[in-house]
């Protein structure tokens, strides 16, 4: 998608030098755009675990090339699968909720248990992480054209008039590599000429809404305003959202569905107002092994600095300023769990279904 109308990934190899990954680093905007470079496995981890990138299909493949950055750091193949499999256990540990991290490493993994030799595995795995970055930006625009049916049935009962879809966090290209998951139905809708707006989540506490998607959907040109985290009821209640639309970081078997902090709350008062709560994710976010997200699906807690302090641009600076009382304590979970009951169909790159065991396992085929 576009940053000051030039086209970019969220994360790309290095064009002279195959060693270097280069990512936006998405701590600074949108105030600031900066790439930076990441050469390590270690330098992944960091940027995985402090969130310059972030959403659950880029934090997938970023793991993905730093698998291959670790292999490129192994010396010699003496005691080589004990090294490899500390590899995949460190980037594993960086952040718990979203199953892309899983899922791209034993990919990776999986994939280069073919060959014996440290340097094809290290072809394979720069390869197979170029091949998940492609087939998540293929999955992201697959979900667009999927997705695209519900906001133009709704456009098309109301006659062509504005289409309010709410969304929560980012969701969007910044949180995948091109296109977003829940705002992929978005861009193509409005590529479209389908007359949107986008009410915007403002996402406390690292404000994810406010900063990035707010940034992606002016970038391109999508009429939006952002909200406080607390205004969506109030906003359902009168009429003015049409559905809602948001991203997952796992999502189990029956249908649960793990995102950011405060998705739940929005799912319960779409229910309350008939309004259709949507849920846009590729398959890679959905973990197989899990059958009851509610109980199962782990839940990041992070930093209470996140809580206790709001970061923002002044005086062309990034700054933080303190917002209650020192001493109080403070818990800050990242992510909750909305139950499968609430939410009306997932949209995947396979097509729309049901929330539910039964749909969801015909996915895979
Ligand atoms: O903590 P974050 O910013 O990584 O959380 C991101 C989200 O919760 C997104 O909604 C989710 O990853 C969907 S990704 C397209």
């Amino acid at each position: 998608m576009k940053i000051n109308n030039n086209y970019y990934h969220t994360i790309w190899v290095d064009k002279t030098d195959s060693k270097k990954i280069q990512i936006i680093d998405q701590r600074s905007l949108p105030f600031e755009f900066k790439i930076k470079d990441l050469r390590t496995i270690k330098e992944t981890y960091i940027a995985i675990k402090d969130m310059w990138v972030r959403g659950a299909p880029l934090i997938g493949v970023t793991a993905a090339y730093g698998i291959y950055l670790g292999l490129l750091s192994i010396e010699n193949s003496k005691n080589l699968d004990q090294k490899i499999k500390e590899l995949g256990e460190y980037l594993e540990s960086s952040r718990p909720t979203a199953i892309n991290l899983k899922y791209a490493i034993d990919l990776v993994l999986g994939k280069i248990q073919s060959s014996d030799s440290l340097e094809e595995k290290i072809n394979i795995a720069f390869d197979t992480a170029n091949q998940l970055k492609a087939t998540e930006i293929e999955n992201c625009r697959l979900i667009g054209v999927n997705g695209f049916p519900l906001i133009e049935k709704i456009s098309k009962a109301k006659k062509g008039a504005v289409v309010n879809i709410l969304t929560h966090c980012n969701a969007g290209w910044l949180a995948c590599i091109d296109h977003g998951t829940a705002t992929a139905p978005i861009y193509f809708a409005h590529e479209k000429g389908v007359k949107i707006h986008v009410w915007v989540d403002e996402t406390r506490p690292r404000n994810q809404g406010a900063r990035l998607t707010a940034f992606e959907l002016e970038q391109q040109g999508v009429p939006h305003t952002v909200i406080a985290d607390n205004t969506g009821g109030l906003l359902m209640q009168k009429g003015m959202v049409d559905l809602v639309i948001v991203g997952s970081d796992r999502t189990s078997v029956n249908g649960d569905v793990a995102n950011k902090i405060g998705t739940y709350l929005k799912a319960l008062a779409a229910h309350d107002n008939s309004i259709p709560f949507y849920v846009a994710l590729p398959l890679s976010t959905i973990d197989w092994d899990t059958d009851d997200g509610i109980n199962e699906i782990p839940i990041e807690q992070r930093d209470e600095n996140e809580v206790k302090y709001v970061e923002g641009w002044h005086n062309d600076q990034m700054t933080k300023v303190r917002i209650m009382p020192e001493k109080s304590p403070v818990v800050n979970y990242a992510f909750d769990v909305t139950p499968a009951k609430y939410v009306t169909a997932l949209i995947t790159e396979n097509g729309v279904c049901k929330a539910n065991k039964t749909n969801i396992e015909r996915l895979k085929i």
